[in-house]
């Protein structure tokens, strides 16, 4: 069993921690809020602020800040203030420590700017004296708990092996499908994810609007297509990347619709949008019809099926 430390003990922090605790790991929680702090520590857990950590007592470490957008771009300063106080930490340790970032970041800063500022801080290597990792959430708000039970995906960006042992160890009883990655594949995937659901919803809201002025029932539509359209139930059509769509059907039925709609004086910006992308792309690539049969060029293991790649493919 792991003794692990919750730095940020907000919504992730909280089912993060208590969702290994229920698996017999001991648990602490870190706070900079001492409101949040009192009320865990009424709650029976075992909760502190940054300056009363005991940091030899600890195997994991969690960060799990906010990561807020203010006016637009996201702010890194929790997290960093964060990861100093942990980097401080690591340098009073004798333990290999294992850094996991949780919070949702941009990619590149678990590599670029996390693990240099634990390096100064600690004056230990990233990989020899402690490990680092990111280990994006994936949990619902509203069903945080039972979301990290019953897991439907574990990602694990790492760097070296020892690190991406140790938490596919904790990960392993929850018995989710487990990625392999890089921590800035593991920041991508954590952000196309969140922002191809973004999509995926406008889109919806847009065929609902024209539905609606057409006198049609949107929710027939979109419960159909949720079965019929390819790119709903096979994880390859579309996923690959790099080649524009093509054949007889989506070229001409995305600019026959598109016309259709400005005919009637409706509005759909993504449609639009989607035509321009792929008339743009296939000017440099010649556009496919089997999109789920698309070879991309880069590594075997992205060329593997998902399913399979996530069970073969080992950290760089
Ligand atoms: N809430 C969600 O459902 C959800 C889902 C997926 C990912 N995320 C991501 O997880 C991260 C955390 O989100 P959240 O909703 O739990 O945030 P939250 O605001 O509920 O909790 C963050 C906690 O971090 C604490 N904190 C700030 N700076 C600190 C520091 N230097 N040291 C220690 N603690 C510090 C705050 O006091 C707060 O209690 C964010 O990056 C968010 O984008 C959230």
């Amino acid at each position: 069993m792991s003794s692990i430390l919750i730095v940020g003990a907000g919504i992730v922090g909280q089912a993060t921690g208590k969702g290994f605790a229920r698996k017999g790991h001991s648990v602490d929680y870190v706070d900079v809020d001492s409101a949040k702090v009192n009320q865990l520590n009424q709650q029976g857990l075992f909760a502190m602020l940054p300056d009363q950590v005991n940091w030899d007592r600890y195997d994991i470490v969690m960060l799990t800040v906010s990561t807020p957008s203010v006016d637009g771009r996201v702010k890194l300063d929790y997290i960093e203030a964060a990861a100093l106080n942990v980097g401080r930490g690591l340098a009073t340790s004798d333990k290999f420590v294992v850094v996991v970032v949780r919070s949702t970041v941009p990619p590149t800063t678990t590599e670029q700017r996390i693990l240099p500022l634990l390096e100064k801080a600690s004056g230990k290597r990233a990989g020899i004296g402690f490990g680092l990792a990111m280990n994006p959430e994936f949990l619902r708000q509203r069903s945080n708990v039972e979301d990290f039970e019953r897991p439907w995906i574990t990602v694990l960006g790492t760097s070296e092996r020892l690190t991406a042992d140790i938490l596919g160890d904790l990960y392993k009883p929850f018995g989710s499908l487990m990625v392999n990655c890089t921590p800035t594949e593991a920041e991508m995937i954590k952000y196309v994810n969140n922002i191809y659901n973004a999509v995926k919803i406008s889109y919806f809201n847009e065929v609902h609007a024209i539905c609606e002025n057409l006198g049609i029932d949107s929710k027939i539509v979109g419960a159909t297509v949720a079965r019929s359209a390819e790119s709903m139930w096979n994880p390859l059509y579309g996923t690959r990347g790099g080649v524009p769509y093509g054949g007889t059907c989506l070229p001409k039925d995305t600019v026959g619709f598109m016309a259709f709609c400005e005919d009637m004086g409706l509005d759909h910006g993504m449609l639009k949008a989607t035509i321009a992308a792929n008339e743009h792309l296939a000017k440099e690539v010649a556009p496919v019809a089997w999109l789920d049969e698309v070879e991309p060029s880069v590594n075997k293991v992205h060329s593997l099926p998902i399913s399979q790649a996530a069970y073969t493919a080992q950290p760089a």
